[in-house]
């Protein structure tokens, strides 16, 4: 049986420790933020969700992308990382919430797109939690799974191996996508940036 308060307790300890220095430790990222959320292909208007948003680095491209009648929301587990996204005003572009993708307050199908940047490899349970993900998408909506560097640089600054059974490797990850109803529709891993990007089945 899944135990919910273990998992929230590790992803809370873990960023919450690193929640005060976050941004300073990625400082020149904000263009490759801006470049993702642009293939995301939103429309002025659009409604969209930052699925584990951390410190917001994402919302300011993302309510560009929007602009002011759309809607974005930026959802994460850990207290101090929205604490921090309100202490440099993001929370100007976007609505925070705190809560677990795993069940998130939002309606079916009421969103165009979710961007979630470094998240997947933080779920206890990516198969639920990326159906849950999907429930609140449209059909044809999008999703983007990003990361500002790629699987073999980050495997390397984290000082381990990159092993075949990697989670966000291609074949995994589209198998993964297509168990929880998501087409994968296009897959980049260079050193500079990993993308993936796929669209809820009808
Ligand atoms: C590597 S950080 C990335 C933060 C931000 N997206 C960025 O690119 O700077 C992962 C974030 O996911 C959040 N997170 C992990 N598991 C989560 C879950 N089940 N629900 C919501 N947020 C989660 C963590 O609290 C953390 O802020």
């Amino acid at each position: 049986m899944r135990c919910m308060s273990d998992d929230h307790t590790h992803v809370q300890e873990f960023f919450g420790a690193r929640a005060a220095g976050w941004d300073r430790r990625f400082p020149d990222d904000d263009p490759a933020y801006a470049a993702a959320v642009a293939e995301l292909g939103l429309r002025e208007g659009g409604r969209v969700l930052d699925a584990g948003c951390g410190t917001g680095r994402a919302l300011p491209a993302l309510r560009a992308a929007v602009g002011p009648s759309g809607v974005v929301l930026g959802a994460d587990l850990t207290p101090e990382m929205l604490r921090e996204a309100a202490r440099a005003g993001r929370d100007r572009d976007g609505t925070l919430l705190l809560t677990d993708v795993a069940a998130l307050p939002l309606r079916s199908s009421s969103l165009d797109a979710v961007f979630a940047a470094g998240l997947i490899a933080h779920l206890p349970h990516p198969a639920e939690d990326l159906r849950e993900i999907r429930r609140v998408v449209r059909p044809g909506g999008v999703l983007a799974l990003f990361h500002p560097i790629g699987r073999a640089a980050l495997a390397a600054r984290q000082g381990r191996e990159l092993t075949p059974d990697d989670l966000r490797a291609e074949p995994n990850l589209r198998a993964l996508l297509a168990a929880a109803g998501w087409r994968m529709t296009s897959y980049v891993d260079e050193d500079t940036r990993f993308l993936a990007l796929a669209v809820r089945d009808a």
